[in-house]
């Protein structure tokens, strides 16, 4: 291979973790002297990072995966990755599936891709799935926004949901420590990040797997104590976190996230289901009653926290009545955002061995009922910023407007505003709302330094 054709490309599927795990292998590739191409087909390393959440993100990476398969039969020279859940769940059985595919390694492996593909150079299919310790990570990131970053801060997950593959994928939980995390947000405030979302697919978990963390008095690794240990990073001006789940939601929590400035007042805590008996079956570990005391919590605290949530409709044996306790749950929280998926059997999880599935077509309609109140909800959610003045931290141009910029406020409504992406990109504009829609803003900015906001506000 000549140095003319190394070039790379990533096609990430699923969540905020894959996102992550690309941007450190984009890293690492760099590194190694690839360039990044935007098509896929211009490519001589392509990788998928891959979702098996549900069957139809599995099903999505077969399709990209077949057309690049043929594309080898032509040219034998290209590499194909396979990394994320999807490798890990099926490891050997992909090679047999699309033998065309150099690696597959699962997210336990992404730092460790450089070693991987230097053996697929040799001429060897490579299968990467065992769990390993997650080494620190030592490359940088190809980060694809310039003022927002990711930041892992545990991995895995050590509950047993009982619809959800990803314990099977990800391993058990293994935190990051605070050291190496506020060492990583130290340099993106430096490099000119001004947002960090702490990363875990269970990040309340975080620390309880770290030496020193039982209870000993002194020293307790939390994700509380987490936060007071980065709150103060030079230059990193927001700080939000994601995924949280409500059975460990503390009081302790919300109320460091309302003493730290920089916590957003913004919390994704999915709830999964408002029935009881689902949430049993389901193996959550809480009830409707508790997630609604830490709603009323968050909300005394902070009235005006934005919450989002995930919740899946269908689980086996779920009832008419039962759905209908979801939809009055959201009914009653009045979320900003809620993520809603039909029920997708997944293998190597209990529920999916249930005799209790319900038809594709039960599923469907309450999906499109929950669909529905959950837009209404969020559009009345909306409604609030009518007039006000928002802190944005402008991201980018509006692809759809170049003309505007677009950015989040605090509460992580996307919002929209005529201005120029040179001057704007990663400040913190004050910006009055003109126009609501359910999941976004349009507004005027006021004010394009703090101090202006400070005297509009005084
Ligand atoms: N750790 C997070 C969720 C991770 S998976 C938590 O505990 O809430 C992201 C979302 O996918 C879940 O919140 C759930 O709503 C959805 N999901 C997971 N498994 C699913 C399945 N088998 N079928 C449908 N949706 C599923
Ligand atoms: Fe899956 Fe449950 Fe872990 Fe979330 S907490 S990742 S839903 S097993
Ligand atoms: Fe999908 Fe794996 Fe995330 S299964 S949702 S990419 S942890």
């Amino acid at each position: 291979m000549t140095q003319s054709d190394r070039r790379y490309h990533i096609t990430t599927f699923g969540c905020q973790m894959n996102k992550a795990d690309s941007e450190r292998m984009a890293g690492i590739l760099e590194d190694m002297g690839f360039a990044w191409s935007e098509s896929p087909d211009d490519a001589n390393v392509i990788l998928y990072n891959t979702c098996t959440i549900r069957d139809n993100a599995e099903q999505k990476v077969y399709s990209y995966l077949g057309r690049q398969a043929k594309r080898k039969q032509n040219e034998p020279d290209l590499t194909i990755v396979v990394a994320g859940c999807v490798a890990q769940q099926e490891g050997e059985a992909l090679l047999r599936r699309v033998p065309e595919v150099d690696l597959v390694m699962g997210p336990q492996h992404a730092n460790r891709l450089r070693d991987l593909l230097e053996d697929v150079m040799q001429g060897s299919q490579v299968v990467a799935t065992e769990s390993v310790h997650i080494m620190e990570d030592i490359t940088k990131p190809r980060r694809d926004s310039a003022v927002t970053a990711w930041v892992n801060v545990i991995y895995g997950c050590n509950e047993r949901c009982t619809y959800c593959v990803v314990p099977n994928v990800r391993g058990v939980e293994q935190s990051r420590t605070p050291e190496a995390i506020r060492a990583e947000m130290e340099l993106l405030g430096q490099q000119g990040f001004k947002e960090v979302t702490l990363l875990g697919q269970n990040i309340d978990a975080y620390g309880r797997d770290l030496p020193g963390s039982k209870a000993d008095g002194q020293h307790l690794h939390t994700l509380t104590d987490l936060l007071y240990v980065v709150h103060d990073v030079p230059g990193i001006e927001r700080i939000r976190f994601a995924t949280s789940h409500p059975r460990y939601f503390t009081e302790r929590l919300i109320r460091a996230c309302h003493e730290l400035p920089k916590v957003c007042e913004h919390f994704h805590i999915p709830f999964q289901s408002g029935d009881n008996d689902v949430l049993k079956a389901m193996a959550r570990g809480y009830t409707r009653e508790k997630y609604l005391r830490i709603i009323d919590t968050v909300r005394r605290y902070m009235p005006d926290a934005a919450i989002s949530a995930d919740a899946i409709v269908g689980f086996p044996g779920e009832t008419e009545a039962q759905f209908e306790n979801t939809l009055s749950l959201v009914e009653a929280v009045g979320f900003d955002q809620l993520n809603t998926a039909a029920y997708s059997p997944r293998p190597g999880t209990p529920a999916a061995l249930w005799d209790n599935q319900l038809s594709e077509e039960v599923k469907g309609d309450r999906l499109q009922r929950l669909n529905h109140l959950v837009s209404t909800k969020a559009g009345e959610r909306s409604l609030r910023y009518t007039n006000r003045l928002e802190e944005v931290l402008v991201e980018d141009q509006n692809p759809k407007n170049p003309a505007q910029v677009m950015g989040r406020t605090r509460s992580n409504r996307l919002t929209f505003f005529d201005g120029d992406i040179q001057s704007l990109k990663g400040s913190l504009v004050t910006v009055r709302i003109t126009e609501v829609r359910p999941f976004s803003l349009t507004g005027d900015v006021v004010a394009a330094t703090a101090s202006e906001a400070m005297a509009l506000t005084h």
